[in-house]
C-alpha cells in the first residue's frame, strides 16, 4: 500500500486558525465531560454525602475492577446534557468497556451521586444502547448497583415501553442464556427496578453496611404493611447472603469486593481482547506518518469550506497507507483499504454531496467488503445526496437506493465517525444511527440534521409562506420565521444535542478517534467469521 500525499501547510493561516478554533472546541468538550463527572446543581453535596458514607464514586469503582494500566472506552459520557434542566449528569450512569485479566467487559455502573443513582428516559436509554453493545459484540457485563431504580417523578418516559427498564431486564437474561456472564456487585441501596438487576445476574457480591437490596424499601413497607424495620434487616447483605440466597458473596468493603470480583471473571471462559479469531487479517501496527493533531488544522472551522478526507484518513491509519479503490470515478467519496492497529478495515469517507458515480462506487465497495470479509469504517462529511433535474434523471433516487440497501445489508462489522456533516440522506447512506453501525462516534465539529441550518431557513419559509398564501406577510414577520427555523435547525444539528439525545455512543476528540477504533475493530476480530453463503459482487 502508498501513503496517501502529504500537502498540508501547517505554517499556512487557515491551518493556524482552524487548530485555534478546534482546540476551543475540545476545551468546551473537556469542561462538559467534567460536568458529566461531578458538576451540576447540589452535586457537590451529594458526592460529600457519598464520601461520608465511604462510597467510592462510579468511575473510581470501575478503576478498581480493572486491570492497572489498561484502557477504558466510555460511551456516552454526555447523555442527557442539557436535558431535564441538567439535573442528571452524565444521565446518572456510567457504561463503558475496559479489560478485567485482558478480557473486555460491558461496565454499568450507577452513580448514586445523581438522584440516588435512579435513571431517567437519558438514563435508561444509555444503559439499554451498552447491554445491546455488550451482546453484539459478546462482551459479558458488570453491574456495580446503586441505584433507586425508576425516576418516578419520569416513570411513563421510563418504565412500560419497549426499551424502558422491563427491556433492560429481557437483554439481560437473554445476554445470560447465551452465555455472557452477568455478575453484579452491589454497592447501595437498590430498591424495586434497582433490585431485579442483581436478583437476575449469575454471581452477586454484596458489601456489607452499604449494599442492600428489597423490593420495596422501608418507607413502602411502613405503608403497606405497617411494619417498621431497618433497611440492613430488610434487605442487606448478611440477610440476603445468609438467609435469602439473592446474593452469593458478602464482603466489607468496596476493595474487598472488587478482589473478589476479579476472581469470579477468572471462572467465567471469556475470550481476552487479543485473541483473534483468524478471519481478520492483521500484522504488527504502525503509527500513522502524521500526527493526529494535524487534524485540528485540516477540519475547517468554516463549515462551508470543503477539506479532504484522505488527509484525515492518513492520520487515523497504521503508515498512513491507504490502497484506493476507483480514484478516477467518482470523486466525492474515497473509498479504500488500510489498517488501524493492524486490523484490515474499508473505509468510506465522503467529500461533500453524493454523486449517483459516488453511490455506486461506495455500493461497490460495500460488497467487496463483504465478499473479503473486511470491516467497514464510515467517515461522514456529506451533505446528502445531489438534488436537481439532472440528477434525477441520472437515477439518484436508485443509485442513492442502492447504496442505502447495500448497507443494511451489509454482513461485515460496521462503523462509523461523523468527522463533519451528516445530512439528509447520506446519513442513512453513509451508517447512521439507523443502519446499525457496531460503534457511533462523533467529533464536536459536526452537525447532524435532515438539512443545514442554512437551507432549512429557505426551504421552510417558502413552504410556510406558500401556505399563508393571499395573507400578507411584512417583512418583520418573515425575518422572524427565517430566524426561528434557523435557530431551532442550529440547536438541534449541534453535536452536543445529539450526543445528549443518545444518537451516538460519544462524543470524541480526533485525537482519540485511532485508539477507539482499533479498541472496536479489536473486538469483532474476537469473534466468529461475520459472513457465511453468498458474497456476490455486482459491477455498478
Ligand atoms: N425516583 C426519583 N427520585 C429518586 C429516586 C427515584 N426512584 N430514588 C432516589 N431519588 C432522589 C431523591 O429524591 C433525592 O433527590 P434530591 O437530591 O433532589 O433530594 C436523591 O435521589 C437522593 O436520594 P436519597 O434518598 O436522599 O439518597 P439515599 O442515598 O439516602 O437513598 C435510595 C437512596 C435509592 C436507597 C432511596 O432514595 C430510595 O429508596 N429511593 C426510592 C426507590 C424506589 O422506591 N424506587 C422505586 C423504583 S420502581
Amino acid at each position: 500500500m502508498r501513503p496517501i500525499p502529504n500537502p498540508i501547510d501547517r505554517q499556512s493561516d487557515l491551518f493556524k486558525e482552524n487548530t485555534a478554533a478546534y482546540r476551543a472546541d475540545l476545551a468546551t468538550l473537556t469542561e462538559r465531560l467534567r460536568f458529566a463527572i461531578d458538576g451540576g446543581r447540589g452535586r457537590a453535596r451529594s458526592i460529600a454525602r457519598h464520601h461520608d458514607r465511604g462510597k467510592v464514586m462510579a468511575r473510581d469503582r470501575i478503576d478498581m475492577v480493572s486491570d492497572e494500566g489498561a484502557p477504558f472506552m466510555e460511551l456516552s459520557t454526555l447523555a442527557g446534557f442539557g436535558q431535564a434542566d441538567d439535573e442528571f449528569p452524565g444521565a446518572g450512569i456510567v457504561t463503558g468497556i475496559g479489560l478485567i485479566h485482558g478480557v473486555p467487559w460491558m461496565f454499568i455502573a450507577n452513580d448514586a451521586t445523581v438522584k440516588g443513582g435512579s435513571l431517567f428516559p437519558a438514563g435508561i436509554k444509555k444503559q439499554v444502547r451498552a447491554q445491546d453493545i455488550a451482546l453484539e459484540n459478546e462482551l459479558g457485563c458488570i453491574y456495580l448497583v446503586d441505584s433507586g431504580g425508576a425516576f418516578l417523578p419520569m416513570q411513563d418516559e421510563v418504565f412500560p415501553d419497549k426499551d424502558h427498564f422491563g427491556g433492560t431486564f429481557y437483554r439481560q437474561a437473554r445476554m445470560s442464556a447465551a452465555g455472557l456472564p452477568q455478575l453484579s456487585v452491589v454497592l447501595g441501596g437498590c430498591t424495586a427496578g434497582g433490585a431485579y438487576v442483581p436478583a437476575l445476574s449469575d454471581e452477586v457480591i454484596m458489601v456489607e453496611g452499604i449494599g442492600r437490596i428489597f423490593l420495596g424499601g422501608p418507607p413502602i413497607v411502613k405503608a403497606a404493611l405497617g411494619e417498621v424495620v431497618e433497611p440492613d434487616d430488610l434487605g442487606g447483605a448478611a440477610l440476603h447472603t445468609r438467609q435469602s440466597g439473592v446474593s452469593d458473596y458478602m464482603v466489607q468493603t468496596e476493595a474487598e469486593a472488587y478482589g473478589l470480583l476479579r476472581e469470579l471473571c477468572e471462572n467465567t471462559n471469556q475470550k481476552r481482547i487479543d485473541e483473534r479469531h483468524g478471519w481478520l487479517d492483521w500484522t504488527e501496527p504502525k503509527a500513522p506518518a502524521h500526527p493526529a493533531e494535524d487534524i485540528l488544522g485540516i477540519v475547517n472551522a468554516d463549515t462551508r469550506i470543503p477539506f479532504d478526507s484522505r488527509q484525515i484518513i492518513s492520520r487515523l491509519v497504521d503508515a498512513s497507507e491507504f490502497a484506493e479503490f476507483k480514484p478516477e470515478w467518482g470523486t466525492s467519496i474515497a473509498v479504500g483499504f488500510a489498517r488501524i492497529w493492524g486490523h484490515q478495515v474499508g473505509i468510506i469517507s465522503n467529500n461533500g454531496i453524493i454523486f449517483s458515480e459516488d453511490a455506486l462506487k461506495a455500493t461497490h465497495f460495500i460488497e467487496l467488503c463483504n465478499q473479503r470479509s473486511i470491516p467497514l469504517l464510515f467517515l461522514q462529511n456529506t451533505t446528502g445526496y445531489m438534488v436537481g433535474r439532472d440528477s434525477e434523471i441520472g437515477g439518484i433516487a436508485k443509485n442513492g437506493a442502492k447504496m442505502v440497501a447495500a448497507v443494511a445489508n451489509c454482513r461485515v462489522p460496521k462503523f462509523t465517525v461523523l468527522i463533519g456533516g451528516s445530512y439528509g440522506a447520506g446519513n442513512y447512506g453513509m451508517c447512521g444511527r439507523g443502519f446499525n453501525p457496531r460503534f457511533l462516534f462523533a467529533w464536536p465539529n459536526s452537525r447532524i440534521a435532515t438539512m443545514a441550518a442554512d437551507t432549512a431557513e429557505t426551504v421552510l419559509t417558502d413552504i410556510r409562506l406558500g401556505g399563508m398564501s393571499g395573507a400578507q406577510t411584512t417583512s418583520e414577520e418573515i425575518a422572524e420565521i427565517r430566524s426561528t427555523i434557523r435557530s431551532q435547525y442550529e440547536e438541534q444539528s449541534n453535536p452536543y444535542y445529539a450526543t445528549s439525545r443518545l444518537w451516538d455512543d460519544g462524543l470524541i476528540s480526533p485525537l482519540d478517534t485511532r485508539d477507539a477504533l482499533g479498541m472496536c475493530l479489536a473486538l469483532a476480530a474476537r469473534q466468529d467469521a461475520p459472513v457465511t453463503g453468498d458474497r456476490i459482487v455486482y459491477r455498478m
